[in-house]
């Protein structure tokens, strides 16, 4: 969080869905060329999951964005589904990732059925929900998951409730929400999924838990 970051409760009327989505919906663009930057290091995420699946998997991408990881995944020949509540982030992917299939979907409402994944990856987008919703996230994830699937996901490292102006420098509103790294771990595993790996990721912009688990 930079020096505009504030902390709830100090704007608890705020509507959260439309701020993330209308908030992504402006900077789409801004976040795309940052994320081809690789401003944010996933590589090291990304393979951890790739290398424990089998070629031509099917992987939920949940909060897909502008489709940069998805179009990694496609270019290793994984079948990609993402979902997103921001249009103009899902017009991105499509653009980024033509072999993949898009669709605004809330990953709080799945309504894919069950089993229907090999992997999901949901990368820097659970902690734009707000935290009481973080259990049931991850047991929709359980749910359309098939046996033995697996879940690569970036959660909060400390406990943040809040929102920041002017994100990215585009002018819009974004807000995040999320428990710390102990009590996210625990809620993985509440889900009953078995966690493989979990670990700090160091980013420019601030310390995320990485977590690799299996259902
Ligand atoms: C920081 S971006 C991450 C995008 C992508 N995963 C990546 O790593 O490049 C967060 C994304 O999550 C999406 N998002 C947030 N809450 C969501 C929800 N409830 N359902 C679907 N997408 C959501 C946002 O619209 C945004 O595109």
């Amino acid at each position: 969080m930079n020096a505009y970051a504030r902390p709830f409760p100090c704007d608890i009327a705020v509507n959260t869905e439309s701020v993330v989505e209308r908030g992504y919906d402006k900077v789409a663009q801004l976040y795309h060329r940052r994320r081809v930057s690789r401003f944010w290091t996933v590589a090291p995420d990304i393979e951890a999951l790739v290398k424990r699946l089998a070629p031509g998997s099917a992987i939920l991408d949940a909060g897909c964005g502008s489709g940069y990881i998805a179009s990694i995944l496609e270019a290793k020949g994984f079948k990609v589904t993402g979902i997103d509540i921001s249009a103009g982030m899902l017009d991105l992917a499509r653009a980024n990732s033509p072999r993949s299939t898009f669709v605004k979907v809330d990953m709080k409402e799945l309504d894919f059925p069950g089993g229907s994944f090999d992997g999901i990856v949901c990368f820097y987008s659970i902690f734009h929900n707000p935290r009481r919703y973080h259990p049931g996230i991850l047991k929709g994830f359980r749910r359309i998951l098939r046996p033995g699937g697996l879940l690569a996901i970036h959660m909060g490292w400390d406990d943040w409730v809040g929102t920041e102006e002017n994100w990215l420098g585009g002018g819009a509103r974004m807000y995040w929400s999320h428990y710390d790294r102990r009590r996210n771990l625990a809620m993985i595993q509440e889900a009953k999924f078995r966690v493989i790996q979990s670990r700090t990721s160091k980013q420019k912009d601030g310390t995320h838990l990485f977590v690799l688990a299996q259902r």
